[in-house]
Parts: structure tokens; C-alpha cells; sequence
């Protein structure tokens, strides 16, 4: 449990009072009650106001806050407010703000604009976290830290450079390795001191011409900005051990390395913003992300919008039903709480027109606010059960922010390749039958799982290759595909063709890369049917040209000069069998391969449902808990069999078909 303070699922969001007089926070307090919010995000962005300067503190406002959250039977995420620094200090210590990747030193403005290896940054933001939890440690409201705010920002400055090159000499210890390791004898880029190295720049296009420092300095700066959030956590952890501690991640993406993030964190937090058209699937496969983050324990939603954005190009409403749908979405994905950004709507800056459970308009009769309420009082009902519930998968599909990186920046074979939506396809195709996936690490313990899909794991670090292996030894099946096994952790070639370590386990060898244009297509011909895969199927973007060393063919190219070579491939290997995709083929293929694979290995959906509607599933002392989760704006059907269940929202007892309303959810138990 997140915390045995609070044994419900956390229900509340990001509170900014400070922008308020105090009268509005009374009627804050009663709005809230009425909602059932029982946990406000706050002080994120009070750096300013807490500490006017250097040698002042103002916490009275803060006090009388949390009494009165207290006085009403509200927690508080207590966050160190560090992710904007006050005015002052950018304006009395140089070294706070820090240079973009063109090298221009930014001005002081927004948020998350300081260098992560500023010292005066460094210690005035620990400090803080050291005053606050001083005098909030007992405070009887404190229920979690909120470190900071969505990290994230590089920064190119020479303090940066001079901490790059102690980085370096920790990570290769001499000179002569660096230069290897970096293959620096290209374009006679050798270095002979380390003083002789530079943070990369745009200017110089160093991201696409030189992967390895590049991707070093990725690492660098997440080690870094850690660094940052370490320090605060280090002060916090020293007065309040018992209190645990996040800060909130912006979503799936490649500014930091998330898997050493995760283990830094007590439990994992994330904020989730999807288009009002995003498939369902990859706001799943980020859930499911965050909960790979930390061995699949219980994440926080840490916000959402109760209605619409502000930053978006087009900010659409959540349809009525939406909110709670994507709220349940989340919890059925491992989440143990629903929180918003932002309780009260701003009426100033950037973020007026973002949404709020609290419009401005002030009351409480809106339709935003009725479902904030009405999901509100639905959450309490639910009381503790679904809390430290588990997601049991037997599927892991493999996700490395470095390998993300290192295609981002690669120089060829294709500008449409794109890594994040290869893993979203892959993803898709078992979500889309509801068989649940776990998103991993390739350097986790994958072990125990009947199917690992790995598309484009084209960075092999070192150990994967031989952990696959043995897997698959073992009776896993493992899909791969086309880009994969291709670079070393410091994206140099293995060489003797590709995919390089992962060459005996597929039983075949890569020739060539094509890259089609992106009217180009070819097709996969699967003559004789394997499982539901037959007949044509579209691909494009990138072909493999590979000679089989053992593989069998399952379909082959139908047309250019490689027509008949094999496209896609599997390779028995000890008790498991080993899949490689060499193209980017169509979804439909996808799903007729999963299909198929799932099949074989014994994997089902809990029950049939129709297109649209999601099936997933929490398991808690020994007690199931299906989420039905229905996607599309009519009505659907699900199967459910003799079986009886309950559906703990309508407490309605169901079996059969069961229809399912426009954007509804039920959460079955059998009866
Ligand atoms: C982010 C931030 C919040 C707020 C929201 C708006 O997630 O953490 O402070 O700006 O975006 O969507
Ligand atoms: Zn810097």
C-alpha cells in the first residue's frame, strides 16, 4: 500500500491556492468534501512564496492551509515546490539557469528551467525539502512527498561539460577506452585529455553524427537531473523515514532514463495526457510502463484532466463518461489513485483554459464537477479492495529508453522510423484482444513469461542477448524484428553480420536493409498457412534481405529484386521457438500472428468482448477483478458464459451477454 494513512483509492489533484484569497479556500474545502477528494497536490510552484530570499522563509500561509485540508479530513502530497526557482535566485546566481543544446543561455521564465548541475540549485532546492519536512514532519495532513515537478530539461552549460567529463572519466576510466568505446578515430575526432571534450551541440549536429557521446550525454543528464531529485529525497527520507516519496513523471518519454527513475522513487507517479483521438492502446501500454517501472506494484495517477487541456492544438472535451472511463482505464492498469490537474481553474497565465473539477464559473452545478462527484463517490464505495492489487501477465513486451535514443538519433536507414510507434504496433495487437502485457526493461528478469515481444531491440546491452537465450531454451517464444541485435549499449556495430548476437537464436543472418519510400510498399506472402496468417499482407518502411541458417520461412517478399526471400521467420531453438518480423508489415498481420502465438502458448482474454471494449484485470488474494472498459460512443456486448458475476459499480449481478452502456465500465468479481 502507497501508504496505510489513507486505505482507499487517492481521489483529488493539483490544488494552487496561493493564486487565491483566502476566502475561496473555504469554499474550496466544501467543494472538495462534496466531490469526495480526499488528497490535494500542493505547493508545486510556491518556491517564490515560501522563500522571498535567500534568508527568508513564509510558511504561515502553508500552515494555515494544511490545517484547514487537515480540519477537514484531507491529505496532503506535499511537494517541495523546487521546479520553479523564485526570481531571485536566477538573477543573483548565474550558474542557476542553464544553456539549450543551440548554447544559448535561457533567460529566467517558466518552470524546470535550471541547470541540473548547478550547485547553488543543488543546495537551496535540499535545503528547502530540509525546512519543510522539519516543519511538516508531524504534521498529521502529510500524507506523500511530490519532489519537483515532470523533470526533464538538459542543459549544455560548462558546469554541465566539466560534470560530463567526471562522468566520463568515472564510466571509462582512461582516455584511450573513451576513444574507443566512442570510436573516435571517425572524422579523427580522437581526444588526447579529457579537458579536450565538449557537451554536444546542435550547431554541430553532434546528436546525428557522433550516437555515442550523444547517448552518453542523455545518460549523463538523467544521471544529473537524479542527482537533483536525490538530493531532496535524501533530506526528506533523513526527517520523515516513514513518508514516501515520487515525483511525477510527464509521460513515456526518452529526456530521462525511467527504469533508474523508477528505482529511485518509493512508488512511481505519472501524468497522463491523451489526444481526444489517441488509440486506447498506447494510453494502456504507457500505464502499463509505469507499472513495469517498479515490478508492477500500484503506480499514481498523479494527473489527468477532469475535461480538457490547454497546450494541445485542439482541446476537446472529455465527452460525458470519458473522465471516469480513462480513470478506471488507469486503475484497472495498477494504478491506486485518480488525480487531476487541477482542482481549482486558474484565472491568469498559460493555463486558464485548462480544464478543473472547479470551473470558472465557481459552483459546483456543472457537469464537470457532477462526474467529478458522482466518480468520487463511486471510488469511496470501492473502500480498499482493489488497493495493491496485481496485474498478472503472461506476456512482456521489451521497452529501453536508450534504444529509443540511439534511433532517434541514428543517421539512416529511415527519418519514418519510429521506435516508440514499432513498440506501440507490437503492443497493440495483443491489447486489441485483451491479452495482458507487461512493459519491461530488456535488463529485467523476463523469465517467467510464455511470450516476449521485442520489436527493433536494435541496442543489445550487454547480457540480453544470452538472457533471451535463455528464455527461449527454455520453451519462451520470442518475437523480434527487422533493426534488432544491430549496436553495442554505445551504438557501435557488432560485427559479422547482423543481428549480431541474436544471429544463432533466429537462425538466420541480414544482408542488406532496404528502405522503401513512403509511397513504396511490399507485401508478405504466406503461402501455406501458419495458424490465422495466410494469404498477403502490405509492409513497408524497412526490408530485410536474410539467408536462413536453421529458420524456416513462414512468408516471403512478393515483389521487387528480393521477391522469395524469406520475411518472416521462425527458428526452434532448446524447448522454445524464436519469430523474426524483417518488415514493418501491416496491423492485420500482427494480429493474425499474436493470434496465433497466443494461441499455441495457451493465452487467452478473460472472456469475449467486442471491438472497442477492453478487457483487463487486478488480482487480489486470490479474488479477480475484471475492468470492462467500453471505448466506443454506442453500446457493446460482452460474453460472459454461465458464469456470475458482480459488477462492484452497479451492484448488479450479470452472466451471459451483457450489454454495456456508451463509455461505461464494470468491475466483475464472480459472484
Ligand atoms: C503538466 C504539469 C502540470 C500542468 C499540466 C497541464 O502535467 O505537471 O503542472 O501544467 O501539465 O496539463
Ligand atoms: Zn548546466
Amino acid at each position: 500500500m502507497i501508504s496505510s494513512k489513507l486505505k482507499q483509492i487517492w481521489y483529488g489533484g493539483d490544488y494552487n491556492p496561493d493564486q487565491w484569497p483566502e476566502e475561496i479556500w473555504h469554499e474550496d474545502m466544501r467543494l472538495f468534501k462534496e466531490a469526495g477528494i480526499n488528497v490535494v497536490t500542493l505547493p508545486v510552484f510556491s518556491w517564490a512564496k515560501l522563500q522571498p530570499s535567500e534568508d527568508t522563509y513564509q510558511f504561515e500561509w502553508l500552515d494555515k492551509l494544511l490545517n484547514l485540508i487537515a480540519d477537514n479530513g484531507i491529505y496532503a502530497c506535499l511537494a517541495t515546490s523546487t521546479a520553479a526557482q523564485p526570481a531571485w535566485m536566477s538573477r543573483k546566481y548565474e550558474d542557476v539557469l542553464p544553456v539549450d543544446v543551440d548554447g544559448r543561455k535561457r533567460t529566467h521564465g517558466a518552470r524546470t528551467y535550471f541547470c541540473p548541475n548547478s550547485k547553488t540549485y543543488r543546495r537551496l532546492s535540499s535545503q528547502l525539502a530540509r525546512v519543510l519536512a522539519e516543519r511538516y514532519k508531524d504534521h498529521p495532513s502529510l500524507l506523500i512527498w511530490h519532489i519537483n515537478n515532470e523533470y526533464g530539461t538538459h542543459c549544455y552549460c560548462s558546469n554541465c561539460a566539466e560534470a560530463f567529463r567526471e562522468w566520463l572519466k568515472v564510466k571509462y576510466g582512461t582516455i584511450e577506452r573513451l576513444n574507443a568505446e566512442w570510436n573516435m578515430s571517425f572524422w579523427g575526432h580522437t581526444v588526447y585529455e579529457w579537458e579536450e571534450i565538449v557537451a554536444p551541440s546542435n550547431l554541430n549536429g553532434d546528436n546525428r553524427n557522433f550516437q555515442p557521446m550523444a547517448i552518453d550525454y542523455k545518460r549523463f543528464m538523467s544521471d544529473s537531473i537524479l542527482g537533483c531529485y536525490q538530493g531532496e529525497y535524501d533530506e526528506l527520507k533523513a526527517v520523515t523515514p516513514d513518508i514516501p516519496i515520487t515525483t511525477n513523471i510527464w509521460g513515456l518519454f526518452n529526456g530521462l532514463d525511467l527504469q533508474k527513475w523508477g528505482e529511485a522513487m518509493d512508488v512511481v507517479s505519472w501524468d497522463s495526457y491523451p489526444q481526444m483521438n489517441e488509440p486506447m492502446g498506447n494510453v494502456a501500454m504507457r500505464h502499463d510502463y509505469m507499472r513495469g517501472l517498479k515490478e508492477g506494484k500500484p503506480f499514481m495517477l498523479m494527473e489527468q484532466t477532469p475535461s480538457q487541456q490547454n497546450w494541445q492544438p485542439y482541446n476537446s472535451l472529455k465527452r460525458p463518461g470519458v473522465m471516469r472511463l480513462w480513470s478506471y482505464q488507469a486503475v484497472a492498469h495498477g494504478a491506486d489513485t485518480v488525480m487531476f490537474f487541477q482542482l481549482r481553474r486558474s484565472f491568469g497565465a498559460c493555463e486558464k483554459y485548462h480544464g478543473a473539477v472547479i470551473e470558472h464559473v465557481g459552483h459546483e452545478d456543472t457537469r464537470v464537477f457532477r462526474e467529478c462527484a458522482a466518480l468520487g463517490r463511486e471510488l469511496d464505495l470501492l473502500g480498499d479492495r482493489l488497493l495493491d492489487s496485481e496485474v498478472h501477465a503472461e506476456v512482456a513486451l521489451l521497452f529501453d529508453i536508450d534504444t529509443w535514443n540511439a534511433v532517434e538519433m541514428t543517421s539512416g536507414p529511415s527519418v519514418d522510423l519510429n521506435y516508440l510507434e514499432q513498440a506501440q504496433k507490437y503492443y497493440k495487437a495483443f491489447y486489441d484482444q485483451n491479452i495482458a502485457v507487461d512493459v519491461l526493461s530488456p535488463l529485467s528478469d523476463f523469465l517467467k513469461y510464455k511470450i516476449v515481444a521485442a520489436p527493433v531491440l536494435y541496442m543489445l546491452k550487454p547480457g540480453v542477448a544470452e538472457r533471451i537465450e535463455a528464455f527461449v531454451r527454455d520453451g519462451g517464444t520470442f518475437i523480434t524484428t527487422f533493426f534488432s541485435g544491430i549496436v553495442n549499449e554505445n551504438d557501435l556495430v557488432t560485427l559479422g553480420g547482423y543481428p549480431g548476437k541474436l544471429r544463432s537464436l533466429l537462425g538466420l543472418w541480414v544482408e542488406e536493409m532496404d528502405s522503401l519510400l513512403p509511397e513504396m510498399r511490399n507485401s508478405i506472402e504466406v503461402g501455406e498457412a501458419f495458424g490465422h496468417v495466410q494469404g498477403t499482407y502490405e509492409c513497408g518502411l524497412l526490408c530485410d534481405l536474410l539467408h536462413l541458417e536453421g529458420a524456416k520461412a513462414l512468408g516471403t517478399y512478393g515483389t521487387d529484386f528480393y521477391a522469395g526471400m524469406p520475411a518472416l521467420t521462425v527458428n526452434a531453438y532448446g524447448k522454445g521457438e524464436a519469430y523474426y518480423v524483417a518488415t514493418a508489415p501491416e496491423q492485420r498481420l500482427l494480429r493474425d500472428f499474436v493470434r496465433t502465438l497466443c494461441e499455441k502458448q495457451q493465452i487467452t482474454a478473460p472472456f469475449q468482448a467486442g471491438a472497442g471494449v477492453e478487457l483487463a484485470q487486478r488480482v487480489k488474494e486470490g479474488q479477480t477483478y475484471t475492468f470492462v472498459l467500453n471505448h466506443n460512443s454506442v453500446l457493446a456486448a460482452i460474453e460472459l458464459g454461465q458464469t456470475s458475476y458482480t459488477d462492484l459499480l452497479s451492484r448488479r449481478d450479470v452472466s451471459g451477454t451483457v450489454e454495456i452502456d456508451p463509455h461505461g465500465v464494470m468491475i466483475l468479481q464472480i459472484a
